[in-house]
């Protein structure tokens, strides 16, 4: 319905900030309760024996549906934008690669995957596709139209990750689906560095984008979840891959999922904007070689970042002068407020030494030094940045010690 027919403005009229506070709400269906309930739900009932013949009303069983696994796939939808025909969630972001790339391949097929991409999507090609005999080749992230001559007859997928969520290689989305379409392959890409808020993977050429919702989505670090955006040309394969894999998603997971949507986008300002208060901090000092930051100007991807995204979130790797395994190691042990740990997207910071040789095979990440992965959360950034100070301190003093 338009404005000129309710008197209220139309989703499609409204920004990101109040689409994710709006997105997958019926409150008035609901009681008028502001959300969504949760529904705990395996059995669904019919009134008569002609009611469950015809299957009457929107839902079946629990596993195919229901009030609170539709809120979130609509808000999804809704947030993706017009481009967008459906969205599926599944039990983890691995989960949604996973099941996204089952649904557009068959064997005998050839798929092309960025070398950027997250290792356990590789570790999925090489292994599980593998055996279903479809073949994976590993392409240059920044390859961007010259794609074309990497595609084969029986080339039916790119699975792109832009920017790699570890070297932040940037790629040229618009360009590779060009290509890709003109021969008869889809594009698929993860979509977890800057989500749909920041990136409209579908509107640029993505024919299913992918999320990991334990990231942003949750944005509490307490999260499993995945989803996979589909357009008109994949959504119906998409959601019968899912459906007969019997995949599904926890309603109280779901229901996490839907709460972190609320705030994503004032969550993801300060991502940003802290993200790149302490990326120019971290390019000044003398201890940093080079700070791997789309968003940054001097960086290599920064034209395609500008020309497509409309943000960056807070995660971003730097690469520190050499220096001996005890100086990095004393830098993260002297961190207070950055935790160590694996994946990102939560309320706090965290930092992980960046290692890649065992997931690289058509190019060489050799960046000059130890590089180092942060994730810059919603802490004050001037405590932040008193914390790296005393991480260099501690990186400084090794040099006077003898051993
Ligand atoms: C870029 C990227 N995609 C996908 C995933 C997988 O998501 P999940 O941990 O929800 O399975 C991760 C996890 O770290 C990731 O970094």
């Amino acid at each position: 319905m338009t404005k000129a027919q309710s008197g209220k403005p139309a989703h499609t009229e409204l920004t990101s900030d109040t689409k994710v506070t709006l997105a997958g709400r019926n409150p008035h269906a609901h009681h008028g309760y502001v959300n969504t309930p949760v529904y705990h739900a395996s059995t669904q009932l019919y009134r008569t024996a002609e009611d469950y013949l015809a299957h009457k009303g929107p839902y079946f069983y629990g596993r195919r549906g229901t009030p609170t696994s539709e809120a979130l796939e609509k808000a999804i939808q809704e947030i993706e934008g017009s481009a967008c025909a459906g969205v599926a969630l599944l039990p983890s972001g691995l989960a949604a690669i996973s099941t996204a790339l089952i649904s557009v391949l068959r064997s005998g097929d050839h798929l092309l995957v960025s070398d950027s991409a997250y290792g356990p999507a590789r570790t999925f090609c090489d292994t599980i596709l593998s055996r279903c005999g479809i073949t994976t080749s590993y392409y240059d992230p920044l390859i961007g139209g010259d794609i074309a001559a990497l595609m084969q007859p029986n080339t039916r997928a790119v699975y792109a990750e832009t920017p790699g969520s570890l070297t932040f290689e940037m790629q040229d989305i618009p360009a590779i689906a060009e290509v890709a379409h003109k021969n008869r392959a889809l594009v698929l890409m993860d979509n977890t560095w800057a989500g749909p808020l920041y990136f409209k993977a579908l509107e640029k050429g993505a024919d299913l984008s992918i999320q990991s919702g334990s990231k942003y989505l949750g944005g509490h670090s307490d999260l499993m979840l995945g989803t996979v955006s589909a357009n008109k040309e994949t959504v119906q394969r998409l959601k019968d891959t899912a459906y007969t894999m019997g995949l599904c998603v926890g309603p109280d997971d779901m229901n996490l999922g839907l709460r972190g949507l609320r705030t994503l986008a004032v969550r993801l300002r300060q991502h940003c904007q802290s993200g790149l208060t302490v990326a120019r901090w971290l390019e000044q000092r003398p201890e940093v070689l080079t700070v791997l930051h789309p968003a940054l100007p001097g960086n290599p991807g920064h034209a395609i970042w500008k020309r497509d995204f409309t943000g960056a979130s807070g995660l971003f790797s730097i690469v520190l002068k050499p220096v001996p395994e005890k100086a990095v190691l004393a830098f993260l042990d002297a961190l207070s407020l950055f935790g160590l740990g694996v994946s990102w997207g939560g309320f706090e910071s965290l930092v992980i030494p960046v290692d890649v040789k065992d997931c690289r095979s058509a190019t060489k990440f050799e960046p000059g030094g130890p590089a180092l992965r942060f994730h810059i959360g919603l802490e004050d950034v001037g405590d932040l940045i008193a914390d790296l100070e005393r991480g260099f301190a501690a990186l400084a003093a090794t040099r006077l010690s003898p051993t």
